[in-house]
């Protein structure tokens, strides 16, 4: 028998992210500083059968939907095993993954192959250079070949994710939704959300929801609604005609904390209750120092229950955690 958890503000909780490396191959202005972070030394970094483990509990206790993300989840080696080993975990429906996509292209079909379901890529510019710029070190028709590469594999819907930046990429805010109509793109328009290091940046180049969505209906016409998801903060819209859909995730403007569904797991073992909250519950030393399923579920329990009702971030507050780290 499966359980479901639900925390003290009602909400179900049955979707886990999972950060599988801190590393990446880029820089993003908006996530690390140039010089890049302190990576964890190896040791530190959950192992696979560990995360197998855990992940065998968290879908006992009712975690249903997996997400994979880094840094960049495809740098670590051996990742379409893990693919493979949480897709087979019983009552694991869906095992999906959030990639910058520059290392995709090779690597799509085996990883459909080995049972991944969905791919939110995240693109923040269709100019070369600009690309290069936001990323540091990223080639855009990498990036491109990626996208290409995870619809032929049938990873579908391919999401793609760009971060909104004033003055940097909001240019090309009409671009990315034409998309939607030209491409099939299920394209998401994401605030950019002040973390660790990078918080003071994200601040200046802040641009609302709103004011992207005006954008676009301002000159391409009024948006309908595609669809409203039955878990977790999403709402997607439409183009007249388009076959993709567009949305904005809007954790600055628009708090959607009450419909919040998950929990975090971080590369190093701790799982986090909040994205936004610097609360954190370490797994890996009693993982690592013998600890029975039981002591683990209950760990897990307490996460649920330190669950915040909602963050804070509209009073300019920020926090310790780095995206790199966390993953989003
Ligand atoms: N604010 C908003 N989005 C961010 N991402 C990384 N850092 C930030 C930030 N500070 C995005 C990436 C990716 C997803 C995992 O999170 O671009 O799409
Ligand atoms: Fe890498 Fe993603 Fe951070 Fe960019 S935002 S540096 S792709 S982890």
């Amino acid at each position: 028998m499966t359980h479901s958890m639900t925390d003290n503000y009602g909400r179900v909780i049955d979707y886990l992210r999972i950060s599988v490396t801190d590393r990446c191959n880029l820089r993003c202005v908006y996530c690390m500083p140039e010089e890049g972070v302190p990576f964890l030394p190896h040791d530190d970094i959950l192992r696979y059968e560990e995360i197998v483990r855990i992940v065998r509990i968290a879908a006992d206790l009712g975690i249903h939907t997996i997400r994979l993300t880094g840094g960049e989840p495809l740098v670590r080696k051996g990742i379409v095993d893990l693919v493979g080993m949480l897709a087979a975990i019983e009552d694991i429906e869906s095992v999906n993954m959030t990639t910058n996509g520059t290392l995709l292209a090779p690597m799509a079909e085996e990883l459909a192959r080995a049972g991944l379901k969905r791919m939110n890529i995240s693109l923040d510019s269709l100019h070369a250079e600009r690309y290069a710029a936001i990323t540091r070190r990223g080639n855009l028709n990498d990036a491109l070949a990626g996208i290409e590469a995870a619809r032929d594999a049938g990873l579908c819907p391919v999401k793609i994710n760009m971060v909104v930046m004033g003055g940097i990429n909001d240019e090309e805010v009409i671009d990315f939704a034409r998309r939607s109509r030209s491409h099939g793109w299920h394209v998401r328009f994401i605030e950019v959300q002040p973390l660790g290091d990078q918080a003071d940046y994200a601040w200046r180049q802040y641009v609302s929801s709103d004011a992207i969505r005006r954008t676009i209906e301002d000159t391409l016409g009024a948006l309908t609604l595609a669809e409203i998801a039955s878990k977790g903060p999403s709402r997607t819209w439409r183009l007249p005609g388009a076959e993709g859909t567009i949305g904005f995730i809007s954790a600055i403007s628009h708090n959607f904390c009450a419909q919040c569904n998950r929990l975090r797991l971080t590369s190093d073992g701790r799982l986090v209750p909040c994205l936004l909250s610097d609360i954190e519950f370490d797994l890996r030393a009693p993982l690592r120092h013998g600890a029975n399923d039981d002591v683990l579920r209950g760990i897990f329990l307490q996460a649920v229950a330190a669950k915040p009702r909602s963050h804070h971030l509209h009073q300019h507050t920020t926090t310790r955690h780095q995206m790199s780290r966390i993953g989003g």
